[in-house]
């Protein structure tokens, strides 16, 4: 009989998982500012539209948001951001290779956001358009192509300018592309609009109270936290939801025919920190389901997963990568 095997792996999140052992709870992916390791580019409307005080508060959000990264062009878990202005057309302030330190970028940006255009219309096409150029000029030869990249577009206005420059035509390109598209409006009426640009879940606005924070953990965090490869299905809050909340845990279907200790090894061997996959809710078991049910694969569907009997400790353990110390299953209580 061929059973499938469901091997899980902690995304390497560069250095910054953190787990609470002993608690049986899968891993939420990091929020370690200082380790971010992303190529962004910030998109600022500087038209008429946007207002001093509208720039002011863009300099200070941006600022806040990256003022604990390591902004610098050497390699590791390091940030390398770009600035982009537009009103009528789009102007390159500065590209991704112009920053070798985090202070210095946060004085250009207050300077960027000293002076309003005077652009009187904005056109957000041409920001992103510009923001896209800018992140591929930075990345020839394959120059930290394993780096996840990011827009972030503040916009005081939302105007279309006909069929072959539509903005949503435009993102859905740039996403497809494995680009994330982070979105800030600075007025209700044109939210809704934000909101078809932006990578689901990624629209926020400036009447959020902690909108640094939404930016950070709900945005760059999340963007910062992904598997390898295609083989690797990451694990959310639902399975098949863009907008679903990542978790730091990648899932990969396996097939193979052995028993349960086999298929223990085999899924150990396909990456360091590979082990059969734990259950330990429902939403989990939900999540699994809907992976063997996505994967086209025949019911019943028959898989071992990584609960097994600890001879040493006489308690049923699930698995964990194998530096790690297995989990009991519910916490040891003495029967009275
Ligand atoms: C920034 O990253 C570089 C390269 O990894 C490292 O040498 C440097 O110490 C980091 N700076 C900070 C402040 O973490
Ligand atoms: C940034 O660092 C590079 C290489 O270390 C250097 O060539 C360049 O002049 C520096 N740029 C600035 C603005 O300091
Ligand atoms: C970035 O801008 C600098 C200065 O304008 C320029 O010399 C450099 O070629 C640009 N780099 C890229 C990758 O576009
Ligand atoms: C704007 O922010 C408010 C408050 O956080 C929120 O309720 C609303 O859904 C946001 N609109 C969009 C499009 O994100
Ligand atoms: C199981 O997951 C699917 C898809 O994510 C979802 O639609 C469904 O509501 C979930 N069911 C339960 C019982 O959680």
């Amino acid at each position: 009989m061929r059973i499938s095997l469901l091997s899980s792996i902690f995304l390497v999140c560069f250095g910054s998982l953190h787990l609470a052992y002993g608690q049986n709870v899968d891993p939420e992916c990091a929020c370690n500012l200082g380790n971010l390791w992303l190529d962004v580019v910030i998109v600022i409307d500087n038209s008429q539209n946007m207002g001093h005080n509208g720039l002011n508060q863009i300099a200070a959000t941006i600022a806040t948001v990256f003022v604990q990264s390591n902004i610098t062009q050497a390699l590791g878990q390091t940030t390398r951001v770009g600035i982009v202005t537009y009103g009528q057309t789009a102007v390159v302030k500065y590209n991704l290779t112009a920053f070798n330190d985090t202070n210095t970028f946060i004085n250009a940006l207050f300077d960027v956001c000293n002076k309003l255009t005077t652009d009187t219309a904005s056109y957000i096409y041409t920001g992103l358009s510009a923001a896209r150029d800018v992140l591929h000029d930075g990345r020839v030869n394959g120059k930290r192509n394993n780096v996840r990249q990011a827009i972030i577009v503040y916009a005081a206005d939302y105007k279309s300018q006909g069929q072959d420059k539509d903005p949503v035509q435009l993102a859905r390109d740039i996403r497809a592309s494995g680009i994330d598209i982070i979105t800030v409006g600075l007025k209700q009426s044109i939210d809704d609009d934000l909101a078809k640009l932006a990578t689901p879940g990624m629209a926020f606005n400036n009447t959020d109270t902690d909108l640094v924070g939404e930016i950070q953990r709900n945005g760059l965090c999340q963007i910062n936290c992904f598997c390898p490869g295609v083989a690797w299905t990451q694990y959310t809050s639902q399975f098949g939801l863009a907008s679903a909340r990542r978790f730091a845990l990648c899932l990969h279907l396996g097939d193979i025919d052995a028993m349960w200790v086999a298929a223990k090894i085999a899924c150990q061997s396909m990456d360091n920190s590979a082990y059969l996959v734990s259950e330990f809710s429902e939403a989990k078991h939900n999540f699994t389901y809907q992976l063997f049910k996505n994967s086209g694969m025949l019911t019943p569907y028959m898989y071992y997963f990584g609960l097994g009997w600890d001879v040493s400790s006489q308690q049923w353990m699930w698995e964990q990568p194998v530096n790690q110390p297995k989990l009991p299953v519910s916490p040891v209580r003495s029967l009275v």
